[in-house]
């Protein structure tokens, strides 16, 4: 689906769908007025009448008197307005338009009646908005023609000039849309050897990219012990896939690092059978900084970017790691398994040691660590901890601008005292107090002390529910983070 700009005040007569938003109780706009005299007075009409009361997720499709198709969204009282109402609004508008028979829309969302978000900010929620309103899970299923969501072109109109803006919202919807797809593939097909075939083309497409996998052998013979403990009970091979972007010149790179559990059964610690299928996006800390890899290369951002996905299948099997055994991970360190559930940390403590062989300036791991953070912060979420508190902030700050949120959790020290063990260097894990912060203490052990590292635990943000499947997030916070920090850094 392509994405354009067009700057103009007023919307545009055609073959397309438009697309606009009304505040309840408030008066149209000079871009409402003429949306509405295309419609002979509909809207207003219906306004007055309270018949359209312009709550948050009410939308209407109405018919100009050409028969072009008008969909207004609802977006609640103006001052309770915000970026969530309007990425919800503006979401639910395309994905109607995608509804339709039409093959084009156009999206006049950054004119409405407000001065809360900067007109740059609609501009890119927008574009981001249209590719989530127009994702629908295909891959495996029939798809009647009548049911498809299709829609070749979204332009995004704008007072002024926004061209960066609707780019990176361009390509942020990209990267979560090709996220949001390997979060929704079924475990027996988006497996380790998947995501390795994934990082070849994805590397394929792109300039200044290369990848690189280490196949089981490999990671034997390097001693990546923690990691493979984990795979041992399947029958897929374990793999690590490396994606690089040069962009930065001979710039330290950043490296992000990312959860690919691409089914989690539990292990030997077997897990309940209720929802155990979900356990299918237990790779979307992969998913996320695969996408935000291909925005990066999309943009052809100023930076070095280094991502490590560390790939198994957490499989009960005769040959499967148990609880008792201890490992070597790849540090030296040695790991007492209290529970073969606990596996996200296992591979993440030898990916994160090889991250640091790459020097990068800063590492963000990301995760679909622990259950105890979807208690904590449900599906709105994602927590971050870090070694660095002034790295944590920068994260927040950069999520909360594309409303992708993230909350900054404690990682004090004390926590560690809950992984001693006096049959191992560290054991895998804290027991019931503090289950997400124990879980990055953890991974805090495999940190140099001057090593920049920040950890997100994505288990509820990734997910909704089964209708909605893989969210994309935290593809969007990942972006903004590289994108505040390369305009930063000059
Ligand atoms: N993949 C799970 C965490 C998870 C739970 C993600 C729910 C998404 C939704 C992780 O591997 C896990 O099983 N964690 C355990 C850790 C425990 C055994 C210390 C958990 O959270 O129960
Ligand atoms: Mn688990
Ligand atoms: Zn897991």
């Amino acid at each position: 689906m392509k994405i354009t700009q067009r700057i103009s005040p007023q919307p545009e007569t055609g073959d397309h769908a438009i697309l606009f938003g009304v505040f309840s109780g408030d008066t149209l706009n000079d871009t409402g007025r003429q949306i509405d005299a295309l419609l002979n007075g509909q809207l207003q009409r219906l306004l007055e009448t309270g018949d359209f009361r312009a709550e948050p997720s009410q939308l209407i499709t109405l018919y100009s008197q050409t028969n072009q198709p008008v969909i207004i969204a609802g977006l609640g009282e103006k001052d309770r307005f915000n970026k969530g109402i309007y990425q919800d609004a503006t979401t639910k508008a395309v994905r109607q338009a995608g509804c339709l028979s039409v093959r084009k829309a156009e999206c006049l969302m950054p004119l409405i009646n407000q001065d809360a978000i900067p007109e740059k900010r609609l501009a890119q929620l927008a574009a981001i908005a249209a590719h989530n309103g127009a994702y629908q899970y295909t891959a495996t299923r029939t798809v009647r023609d009548e049911d498809k969501i299709d829609l070749d072109q979204v332009t995004i109109t704008v007072r002024q000039d926004c061209e960066n803006c609707v780019r990176q919202g361009d390509a942020i919807g990209i990267g979560m849309t090709q996220a949001r797809e390997l979060g929704n593939l079924p475990p027996n097909i988006c497996n380790p050897a998947y995501l390795a075939a994934k990082a070849e083309e994805i590397t394929s497409q792109y300039a200044n990219t290369r990848h690189r996998v280490l196949n089981q052998d490999e990671l034997e013979e390097m001693g990546m012990g923690a990691l493979l403990a984990v795979g041992q009970g399947s029958a897929n091979d374990s793999k690590i896939v490396v994606l690089e972007y040069n962009g930065g010149g001979d710039a330290k790179p950043y490296a992000l690092v990312g959860k690919g559990v691409t089914f989690d059964s539990g292990g030997i610690s077997l897990k309940p059978g209720l929802n155990m299928d979900e356990m299918k996006y237990d790779m979307m800390g992969a998913g996320s900084v695969i996408g935000a890899f291909i925005t990066a290369a999309e943009l052809q951002l100023p930076i070095n970017l280094v991502v490590v996905v560390p790939t198994v299948e957490n499989m009960p099997d005769g040959r499967a790691y148990r609880p008792g055994d201890v490992i070597t991970s790849y540090s030296g360190k040695t790991i007492e398994v209290l529970n073969t559930d606990a596996e996200g940390r296992l591979i993440l403590c030898d990916a994160l040691t090889y991250a640091q062989e790459f020097q990068p300036q800063v590492i963000v791991d990301v995760a679909t660590l622990t259950g105890a953070c979807v208690v904590a912060l449900g599906h709105v979420t994602s927590a971050v901890m870090s070694n660095r508190d002034e790295l944590a902030a920068q994260l927040m700050a950069s999520g909360q601008a594309v409303y992708d949120r993230t909350w900054h959790m404690p990682l004090y020290d004390e926590y560690k005292q809950q992984l001693k063990t006096n049959f191992a260097d560290i054991k895998n894990i804290g027991g019931m107090p503090a289950g997400s912060i124990t879980a990055a203490a953890f991974l805090e052990e495999f940190i140099e002390e001057d090593q920049p590292w920040a950890h997100l635990d994505i288990a509820g943000v990734a997910w909704r529910k089964k209708e909605e499947g893989a969210t994309g997030r935290v593809v969007p916070l990942l972006t903004q983070f590289l994108i505040d920090q390369s305009e930063n850094a000059g």
